[in-house]
């Protein structure tokens, strides 16, 4: 059987779980790929003891991977942007193809990097940036691609979603946040979080799969969670209503209108019975109508789940030594600007 050698760069959450799944559940994961997949060099600032690396080589330096002639696959794990920018950047002009769970990137310098890897024949993918465990790049991309989709909505920050369900049985917001943080769901900044940046990064990124449009995080209407207060949770909730954080891409006739903000749903609507860290996204097709998506929205396994699932499509082509790419952004024939909101 071909081996396809991945480089994790990073080993914090989602790099710990991805190293521990990919080793857990190899001889799985080789059969649905069609190929082994070693991981043949993981790279932290940060060792961690507490995972037990075996014979793989270990770097503390995240060049090595990128300049390891033997890796096939970057798999960017550091977050942030300056850093990650470059890592995926040499990446991509050293001909390596790179999987990453970094969403603040795609969404910030998604579009330079697509051309740069369109470039070089390589892929970036990056299912894992939106809804953690939940696969709603490729339900969008491919399991939706017969329609025109009118609109996406949806909790698409597990750690926000944590906090309003919290809230709601009476704990306080700085307490949740700290539990949040300390469980591993919450962003390195987690104002990013409760401030709606994080699900700011997602919706644009889904809306640019969905609708077949460039990335525009600028153009997001953002507002976070922070001044929700237990007075409107319970004055929601006696009126029939939940408090949830959304994000929602709509197509309007004048281009894409994309806003996150907390919204009052029904109690009695599937999207208001999402609670803690788990994510729901709603997205209206055409030919199918409406379909719902919903699992953990954060976490070191379950995010692991996502990044590994692009790594094995990205593995099936290496092995199969085809200029076959993810595909990352199918632009529309009328692919619209969005809206400033
Ligand atoms: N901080 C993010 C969240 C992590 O809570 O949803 C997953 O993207």
């Amino acid at each position: 059987m071909k081996e396809v050698n991945v480089g994790i760069c990073g080993l914090g959450t989602v790099g710990g779980g991805t190293f521990n799944v990919l080793t857990r559940n190899a001889e799985r994961i080789a059969g649905r790929a069609g190929c082994r997949i070693r991981i043949g060099r993981v790279a932290t600032r940060t060792p961690r003891d507490d995972i037990d690396l075996g014979d793989t080589p270990f770097s503390t330096d995240i060049a090595d991977v990128v300049n390891d002639p033997s890796i096939d696959i970057v798999v960017e794990l550091i977050g942030g942007y300056d850093t990650a920018y470059e890592l995926v950047m040499s990446a991509i002009r050293n001909g390596k193809h790179v999987v990453t769970a970094n969403k603040a990137l795609i969404a910030m310098y998604g579009n330079e990097l697509f051309e740069a890897a369109d470039r070089h024949g390589v892929n970036v993918a990056y299912e894992a940036g939106v809804a953690g465990g939940i696969p709603v790049i490729k339900a969008i991309r491919e399991g939706l691609s017969a329609n025109r989709i009118d609109w996406m909505a949806g909790i698409i920050n597990g750690t926000g979603n944590y906090i309003l369900t919290e809230m709601r049985a009476g704990r306080a917001f700085d307490e949740v946040l700290k539990e949040a943080q300390a469980l591993g769901y919450a962003e390195a900044d987690p104002t990013f979080d409760v401030e709606g940046t994080d699900a700011a990064h997602k919706l644009t990124i889904m809306a640019s799969a969905g609708f077949g449009v460039p990335l525009q995080f600028e153009k997001a209407y953002t507002e976070g969670i922070a001044d929700v207060t237990p007075y409107d949770i319970a004055h929601a909730e006696a009126l029939g209503y939940r408090i949830k954080h959304l994000g929602i891409a709509r197509r309007r006739d004048n281009g894409i209108e994309l806003r996150v903000h907390p919204t009052l749903v029904p109690k009695s609507h599937l999207i208001a019975q999402v609670d803690g860290v788990l994510n729901a996204v709603l997205v209206d097709g055409d030919a199918v109508g409406q379909t719902m998506y919903y699992g953990p929205g954060a976490g070191d396994e379950a995010t692991a789940s996502a990044v590994i699932a692009d790594i094995v499509d990205v593995a099936r082509s290496v092995a199969a030594q085809s200029q076959q790419r993810v595909p990352y952004l199918g632009f529309e024939p009328d692919a619209m600007e969005s809206l400033d909101v």
